[in-house]
């Protein structure tokens, strides 16, 4: 089986968010087959409920849970506290890319994106693509705050566990060489310098900036489109970075899984979701005492930058 994970303690217990498709679906099967215990996640009960029964694993349970609210984050905690009393893997995978497409014929779109290089297929993409302010808030609020959210809930059950993993699903749009501007690049760099509150506060900020039409000014990612979906990947890694340091006996890190066919994309993806789910597989099992602070590009340790 591609990226197999081997038959580790039966006991281990992990949470996937956004587990109902995609690269999430495919963490919770390999996870599962390899004998973890997988509380698959999903926003919608039904959707979630439905693609844990299809996995057909009998050590596959499901939870809702949106990351966007925090009192949903609150409930899972309850129930992974009340069920199995610790978590050790917390993959942090559901996002969304901030736009709208405006596709007319999705199936046509999928052919013509086929006939296509990478490159073009992400042009393509985005040339159909918008991004409003509401979208672009709806994107921090997943891809960042929620992360932050679903973390701070789970982590006491992180720490009761001997060998606690936070693996984060990044994107290579999540790296510094996309801003434009040195001020925040370098902000973002500086790990030390950095706290929760300002990363908040930069959050903010962006928002504020796309509201103004500010953000090529101060130096935002905004080349290429994707604006929102690049801050608030940046801002999830330097958050997973300020968040290794501070737990140094938990091994948190981030992955871009490689571009990978899914609805995220149109199916345009050059991966099959068995070879993108592989880096954060790596990380989720990893033995103990193993990389933590972070960023894999697939299964390479690689820049923030
Ligand atoms: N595909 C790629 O090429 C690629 C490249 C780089 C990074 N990534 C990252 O990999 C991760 C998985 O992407 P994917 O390609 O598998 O995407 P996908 O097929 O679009 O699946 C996204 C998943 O996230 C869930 N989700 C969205 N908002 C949520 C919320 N508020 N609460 C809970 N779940 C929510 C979706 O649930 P619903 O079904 O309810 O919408 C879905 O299960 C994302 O973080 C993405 O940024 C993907």
């Amino acid at each position: 089986m591609e990226g197999d994970t081997g038959n580790r303690s039966e006991k281990e217990v992990a949470v996937v968010t956004g587990g109902n498709r995609g690269i999430g679906l495919e963490i919770c099967r390999q996870l599962a087959s390899g004998g973890v215990t997988v509380v698959l996640t999903a926003r919608d009960a039904e959707r979630g409920a439905e693609a844990a029964s299809k996995l057909g694993l009998p050590n596959v349970v499901f939870h809702q849970l949106d990351v966007g609210d925090p009192s949903s984050a609150a409930r899972l905690a309850g129930f992974i506290e009340e069920k199995f009393g610790r978590l050790d893997i917390l993959v942090n995978n559901a996002g969304i890319t901030g736009t709208t497409s405006n596709v007319d014929d999705p199936e046509a779109f999928r052919q013509e994106l086929a006939g296509m290089d990478l490159m073009q297929r992400i042009e393509a993409i985005n040339r159909h693509s918008t991004e409003s302010y509401e979208q672009a808030e709806k994107c921090l609020r997943t891809n960042y705050h929620g992360i932050k959210a679903v973390t701070k809930a789970l982590l006491p059950l992180l720490q009761s566990s001997s060998h606690g993993r936070i693996v984060n699903l990044s994107s290579y749009y999540g790296l510094l060489r996309f801003f434009s501007g040195d001020e925040l690049k370098e902000e973002l760099s500086n790990i030390d310098g950095l706290s929760e509150q300002r990363l908040d506060e930069l959050s903010e900020l962006f928002l504020k900036d796309f509201k103004d039409g500010q953000l090529e000014a101060r130096g935002w990612p905004n080349e290429g489109g994707f604006a929102a979906y690049k801050a608030s990947k940046a801002l999830a890694n330097a958050y997973c970075r300020i968040l290794a340091k501070e737990h140094p006996s938990l091994c948190i890190n981030c992955v871009h899984p490689g571009y990978v066919q899914t609805d995220m994309n149109f199916g345009s993806g050059h991966l099959t979701v068995e070879e993108g789910a592989r880096g954060a597989l790596m990380l989720a099992m990893a033995p103990k005492g193993g990389v933590t602070g972070a960023f894999m590009d697939h299964t390479e340790v690689a820049s923030f930058v």
